[in-house]
């Protein structure tokens, strides 16, 4: 495996230099203008999400989310009444959900912790949970199949998972062959790594073909797996808060567009329970 060898201390210090979606906003960050600007803008630009986790379905449930980064989804499953624990490697992020959590008057529905997911049930109690989530997480650390495991040990017969991994067909992988690739598309997997998030350098991103995941959720049933999402933005427009499509998705039929998604896109988005 590509990035076996690479130290969670490094994850850490990645996720931490740029927690991920900060720059969602202009506002003072940790202000409640910031945090509802993170999540207009983050579900305007990722609109499957609230589809794909599917807040309110979770009410009165015992939710456990994976790598809650600064706490959008989070914040989500809480409002929606769901009793929620939240784990987060990066301590900036964490700290950030947990301000999050507090503006909105919701500390009291979420239990936070600083934890590696391939080690959590060092850190939180293992109990059965009714919903699992992990929304961009399991294929940024070095051993996802740890963290599979350790997911198992949170699961009985009634719990659902969700998680979403990067999808190895994808548009974005042949963006960054194109426009990166020239010197070192021998080494796909640490291009992409190098190019996969808005922070250059991520050190760990693993990508997965559908009989990839099928094989990293080895013990799951799976009830639906299917993909989702192209950034189709100008980015230079886009880091000024500004929705410009590039000129070769402006013009394109928007079912033609929708089509691509579904079959190229980014997100590989899997349902599954534990039998
Ligand atoms: C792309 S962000 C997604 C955050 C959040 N799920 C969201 O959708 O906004 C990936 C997150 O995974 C976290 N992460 C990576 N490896 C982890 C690990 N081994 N244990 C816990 N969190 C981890 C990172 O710190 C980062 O916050």
């Amino acid at each position: 495996m590509a990035f076996e060898n690479v130290s969670i201390e490094k994850i850490k210090g990645f996720w931490d230099r740029r927690p991920c979606n900060i720059r969602h906003s202009e506002a003072k960050v940790g202000t409640k203008k910031y945090f509802d600007q993170v999540e207009e803008r983050k579900y305007f630009v990722e609109p499957h999400i609230p589809d794909f986790a599917r807040f309110s379905k979770w009410k009165g449930k015992k939710v456990l989310e994976i790598g809650c980064g600064i706490g959008t989804d989070t914040i989500n499953f809480a409002r929606a009444g769901a009793k929620v624990t939240a784990i987060e490697i990066s301590q900036k992020s964490l700290d950030l959900a947990k301000k999050r959590a507090k503006i909105f008057g919701l500390q009291n529905k979420i239990k936070f912790y600083l934890a590696n997911a391939e080690e959590l049930s060092k850190i939180v109690p293992i109990e059965p949970y009714e919903f699992i989530y992990s929304f961009g997480v399991i294929h940024h650390t070095p051993h996802p199949e740890k963290v599979i495991k350790e997911v198992k040990k949170y699961c009985n017969q009634n719990t659902t998972v969700k998680i979403m991994i990067y999808y190895r067909y994808a548009w974005k992988v042949l963006w960054i062959l194109l426009k990166f690739g020239e010197s070192a598309f021998w080494n796909l997997d640490r291009l992409i790594a190098k190019h996969s998030e808005a922070a250059t350098g991520s050190p760990v991103t693993y990508v997965y073909s559908k009989d990839q995941a099928r094989k990293l959720l080895k013990g799951f049933k799976i009830l639906d797996m299917r993909i989702d999402h192209i950034f189709p933005y100008s980015i230079p427009e886009y880091k000024r808060y500004q929705y410009k499509k590039v000129w070769y998705f402006r013009y394109l039929p928007k079912e033609f567009f929708r089509r691509l998604e579904t079959h190229f896109g980014w997100h590989l988005l899997i349902t599954a329970e534990y039998k």
